[in-house]
């Protein structure tokens, strides 16, 4: 099976799909945030606190670089980083989790781990258009999430695979 890179924005649900693939297809699975933490001992919004975003994105990139599960959850910022989409590409398919902004906003609600969630609604929104765009063109694949349970949406990706 050929690595897929689960990509979306904050709350569409990539560790979940993640999780659900690996179950359903036992594959290993790896989260771009955990491996960072895992690997420098320090927590994603104390290096966003500490070091800044652009710190943050240069070990994203050496994550995707370097992970070797075949499916691999990301941060929602990875396509911040043109240079991140050939990377993926070069390693594997990327996949898209979609959903509206209003969904995702439900699902977030009251989160307060996220350093660029914690903006004002304006903020919020802004990031969400600029960067809706941004995963639609890196995508091998998208899927709409809303209305399917976690299951149905892995489902729809082996079925891609
Ligand atoms: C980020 C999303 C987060 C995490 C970091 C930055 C972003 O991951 O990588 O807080 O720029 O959207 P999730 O998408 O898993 O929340």
């Amino acid at each position: 099976m050929e690595r897929i890179f689960l990509i979306g924005f904050m709350g569409s649900g990539k560790s979940t799909i993640g999780h659900a693939l690996e179950k359903c297809h036992s594959a290993d699975f790896a989260d771009t945030d955990h491996y960072i933490e895992k690997k420098h001992q320090r927590k994603i919004t104390d290096i966003f606190a500490e070091e800044g975003e652009n710190y943050f994105r240069e070990l994203e990139t050496e994550a995707l670089r370097t992970v070797e599960a075949k499916i691999v959850s990301t941060g929602g910022g990875i396509i911040e980083r043109i240079e991140n989409i050939s990377v993926m590409k070069a390693r594997g398919k990327i996949v898209y989790l979609a959903a509206s902004f209003e969904e995702i906003s439900r699902r977030l609600e009251g989160d307060a781990s996220r350093p660029l969630w914690k903006q004002d609604e304006s903020g919020r929104k802004a990031l969400f258009e600029r960067r809706e765009p941004l995963y639609e063109d890196a995508a091998d694949y998208i899927v709409q999430t809303e209305g399917k349970t976690a299951e149905e949406i892995a489902e729809c990706i082996l079925d891609y695979m």
